[in-house]
């Protein structure tokens, strides 16, 4: 079943254009990743869904029920933002408890889910804590517990983890996919980094300026890019673009793994090296051709230095193609 239908939705503040023709279905149990730069919209899309925010046009369907006009507690959708506020004042279990006493819930039933919830997320032994006790990996958690523990149809949840550190983020990523699993809930999850769209969505919108530029599944969007800016946007680099070899009004794409270092393939081009990063089990070489940049990722560091000069491959088969005007693909 669709759970939330997007239809041409449209968003200005005064003159601006911030959203422009947003289309997005999301399916019941679905977990999906709005990625794109920051300023591109997400947020404002995500304040529209919950009803923060007024559309200028469009329609927002819950459910095949159209709630343009429903107030945001009506919606039945739950929040979660980067920056968890949770009440200072209250003991963890008040905070967890407090959507609930909200609703009038009998006390017996939100003994319960406090408890359940808390199980489920490891915070079990700090309920009697008050927020500035515990640490921001701790918090994240009372503040995802507090947004799912009313069950809500949909979690809209909002760069919930850039503000924890690497390791905790990797961390909080797996527990929130397990938590997804566990609950068989609908979440639209917005970030600006490119790695969580690709390992935590099953379906990835991009976003850009306002416009979805390509919804597809993590392998549609890295393999398929429909256009220069999801080809450059996706990838740790991005592809690679080499502009007027061939074709002047072609550009040729290539991902960083896909040139080979003093090899012999379909093309070669000679390359000077600018800098050598080390990624633990991989290198990135970061090299330069009339005056182009480009990066190769390799396995083996090769003994090579700083401005050597290299030969570089191209896996012919690994190439697409993009007009230079429009940025779009050309279909081979
Ligand atoms: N209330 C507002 N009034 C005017 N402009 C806004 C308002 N909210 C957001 N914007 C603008 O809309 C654009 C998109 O913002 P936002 O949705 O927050 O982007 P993102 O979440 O992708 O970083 C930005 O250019 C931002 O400055
Ligand atoms: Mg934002």
């Amino acid at each position: 079943m669709t759970k939330l239908q997007i239809k041409n939705l449209t968003k200005n503040f005064d003159d601006t254009k911030i959203l422009e023709d947003i289309n997005l279905n999301i399916e019941e149990g679905e977990f999906v990743v709005l990625v794109g730069p920051s300023g591109s919209g997400k947020s404002t899309i995500l304040r529209i869904i919950a009803g923060l925010e007024i559309p200028t046009s469009g329609e927002i369907f819950l459910n095949n029920k159209l709630i343009n006009d429903f107030k945001p507690k009506d919606r039945d959708i739950a929040m979660v933002f980067q920056n968890y506020a949770l009440y200072p004042h209250m003991s963890i279990f008040d905070n967890l408890a407090f959507p609930l006493k909200m609703r009038n819930i009998d006390k017996k039933t939100i003994n319960q889910s406090v408890n359940d919830i808390s199980s489920m997320l490891g915070i079990k032994h700090y309920l009697a804590k008050k927020p500035k006790e515990l640490s921001g990996g701790e918090r994240q958690r009372v503040a995802l517990g507090r947004a799912i523990i009313r069950k809500p149809q949909l979690f809209l949840m909002d760069e919930p983890l850039s503000n924890l550190d690497a390791k905790l983020r990797t961390q909080m990523r797996a527990e929130l996919l397990k938590l997804h699993k566990t609950l068989s809930s609908t979440v639209i999850y917005v970030t600006h980094d490119q790695i969580e769209a690709l390992t935590m969505g099953n379906k990835i919108a991009i976003l850009n300026h306002g416009e979805i530029q390509q919804i597809g599944t993590p392998g549609d969007i890295y393999n398929n890019p429909v256009n220069t800016f999801v080809a450059g946007f996706i990838g740790n680099p991005g592809m690679n673009f080499f502009k007027g070899l061939a074709d002047k009004k072609a550009i040729l794409g290539i991902r960083p793994e896909h040139l080979l270092i003093n090899q012999e393939k379909d093309i070669t081009f000679t390359a000077s090296i600018d800098l050598i990063e080390m990624l633990g089990n991989e290198f990135l070489i970061y090299a330069k051709t009339c005056d182009q940049s480009f990066a190769v990722k390799t396995n083996d560091r090769l003994n090579l230095k700083r401005n050597d000069q290299i030969k570089v491959a191209i896996d012919l088969s690994k190439v697409l193609f993009f007009d230079e005007s429009t940025g779009k693909r050309i279909p081979l």
